[in-house]
């Protein structure tokens, strides 16, 4: 694969609803990100994503759209985005916008002239379809609960489809001119001088044209759309026609959000002849919940975790470039998720997770408070939830028998919610993060983990990720660690093993994954430690002694 420059960022998301708040709303904003900018550079990171600031009702936090060309007053101005395309630019720090166009918010101009006039071109920009026998087209369950369709106001028997929320009813794909729409759209923002996109839900895009009900998997008597509505053939072709009327014509970064691609399938997303730069794979990100419903975990073991992760890396390597990350804002915190026992979720388990995860082959995320080891929060009812598939996985919990309180837990274990939280800056009123009373509740344990605190403290997380970030992109190992070829190794069910080479130089990730001490045999010689998160590495004759979550990159 020729080098490429985006192979060498390193992005941080940004959720700007919960980052800083400028001007003391509650709510984050542009002008706060912009009064940032200087943390992240002291960070290391070379590129910035910001999640939907576009014009919306907000009904899914921006992933519904009402204007694609403005700013949600919530969050500033278009002169507010431009500085801060300039500061982030004197800093060097690229910036990637949020690409939602699988579907937009029913208060768009388009929807609304399809619902008031059925002669209108905009009707065929969505997707309009009659009931059966006083029932909705198919049986398909939406993303966010209840039907895929919702019945149009004063129309007999007429639906339209939306894969999330009722507030967000899909686009036609199917219909030319929509999409050359969307296509212009596209170029007027990558002329704005932005570096590229993440592509929200891309995947949803091409529906099964033949809309046939589906096997009921639920108490609701619904049938899950993914079958239908999700990584259907046929995506490659609207993919083709994308990347050439848009991305092609700029030396821009893309980044697809890709759940439930199967390998066989990743060449129309990434690689020579695919449509994005990289990709986020999921097959290893939702191992803890069947379906991802948050109402059924899974008991998941280390070893599979790794088979997963493997396998990610060495398919993908074999045609294009990932996008490796442990969090984002619709995950819970990785601590919680991935760490078993809670005495290590201080800083032996954030700083593990983060190294195994962070020299894998392909441009890195870090999402906002992940540097400071965040952790989930405690909630106990559902008032305090502000997610509406949080909302909406309540109620399917109590539908399929739960009680409240185990309903709560699941969502205190796996909501949204638990990654949206204001980010902590100090130990102040609200975190620092404003002076009025937050869009949404803060952690509590910000007291204790808070930028502030860490950015001073040597041994901390953030102290940690700062460390790893230089090794990646200033050491003598910069081209292992980006360009290198990733290779499993073999070990123990809870080590986590692999090595990347280029030219002759070999560096090797061990983590070890578990509250438990374990050796691991060493068949060649140590040249160099790059980085441990213990202070002390121990041997007992060729044996390596690795403590609980321990974590070591080293040079052979
Ligand atoms: C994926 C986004 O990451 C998520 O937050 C959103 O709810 C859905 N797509 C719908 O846009």
């Amino acid at each position: 694969m020729n080098k490429k420059w985006w192979q060498n960022e390193v992005v941080y998301q940004i959720y700007p609803k919960s980052f800083f708040d400028s001007n003391n709303d509650g709510i984050g904003d542009i002008y706060g990100i912009t009064q940032k900018l200087d943390y992240l550079k002291e960070l290391g990171i070379t590129m910035i994503w910001i999640c939907p600031i576009y014009q919306s009702p907000m009904d899914d936090n921006g992933y519904d759209i009402s204007d694609y060309e403005n700013i949600h007053p919530d969050f500033g101005t278009k002169e507010d985005l431009e500085q801060l395309i300039l500061e982030a630019k004197k800093r060097n720090i690229k910036l990637i916008m949020d690409l939602v166009i699988n579907h937009t918010s029913d208060e768009h101009f388009w929807f609304q002239q399809a619902l008031k006039d059925s002669k209108s071109p905009y009707r065929n920009y969505y997707i309009f379809k009659e009931g059966k026998d006083g029932h909705p087209p198919t049986n398909w369950r939406s993303v966010f609960g209840g039907s895929t369709w919702e019945k149009v106001p004063h129309e007999d028997n007429l639906y339209y489809f939306h894969s999330f929320s009722k507030k967000q009813p899909d686009l036609n794909w199917e219909n030319p001119q929509m999409r050359q729409e969307l296509y212009a759209m596209i170029n007027r923002w990558l002329e704005k001088g932005i570096a590229g996109f993440r592509v929200d839900a891309i995947n949803f895009i091409k529906k099964d044209q033949r809309f046939l009900d589906g096997d009921i998997d639920g108490s609701d008597q619904l049938s899950s759309c993914f079958d239908y509505c999700r990584n259907i053939p046929g995506l490659e072709v609207f993919f083709d026609e994308m990347r050439k009327e848009t991305f092609d014509k700029y030396d821009c970064m893309t980044v697809s959000e890709a759940v439930g691609v199967d390998y066989p399938n990743v060449h129309s997303f990434i690689g020579e002849h695919g449509c994005f730069s990289m990709m986020f794979d999921f097959n290893y990100t939702n191992i803890d919940v069947e379906n991802e419903d948050v109402f059924k975990p899974l008991n998941w073991s280390v070893k599979e975790y790794k088979e997963l992760l493997f396998k990610s890396q060495t398919e993908i390597q074999k045609l294009g470039w990932s996008a490796p990350f442990l969090e984002n804002h619709d995950q819970p915190r990785c601590v919680n998720k991935l760490i078993k026992d809670k005495k290590y979720h201080d800083y032996y388990g954030p700083t593990m997770l983060a190294t195994m995860y962070f020299y894998l082959r392909g441009t890195p995320f870090i999402y906002q408070g992940q540097e400071l080891g965040m952790l989930n929060f405690k909630r106990t009812s559902i008032e305090e939830f502000d997610d509406i598939n949080a909302h909406a996985q309540y109620q399917r919990a109590l539908e399929e028998g739960f009680r409240k309180e185990e309903a709560i837990e699941f969502l205190n274990n796996r909501s949204r919610d638990n990654s949206r939280t204001p980010f902590p800056w100090k130990d102040d009123l609200y975190g620092g993060f404003s002076k009025h009373q937050p869009w949404i509740l803060m952690n509590e344990n910000y007291h204790k983990i808070n930028a502030m605190a860490q950015v001073q403290n040597p041994k901390s997380v953030y102290a940690y990720y700062q460390k790893m970030i230089t090794i990646r992109q200033q050491s003598e190992y910069h081209d292992t660690l980006v360009y290198g070829t990733f290779e499993p190794l073999e070990s123990d069910d809870e080590i986590i093993c692999y090595k990347r080479c280029y030219a002759k130089q070999t560096v090797v990730v061990i983590c070890n994954f578990s509250s438990q001490k374990k050796s691991i045999k060493m068949r060649s010689s140590i040249k160099k430690i790059i980085l441990n998160n213990y202070r002390d590495i121990w041997f007992k004759e060729c044996h390596l002694i690795l403590n609980p979550y321990q974590s070591l990159v080293i040079e052979l």
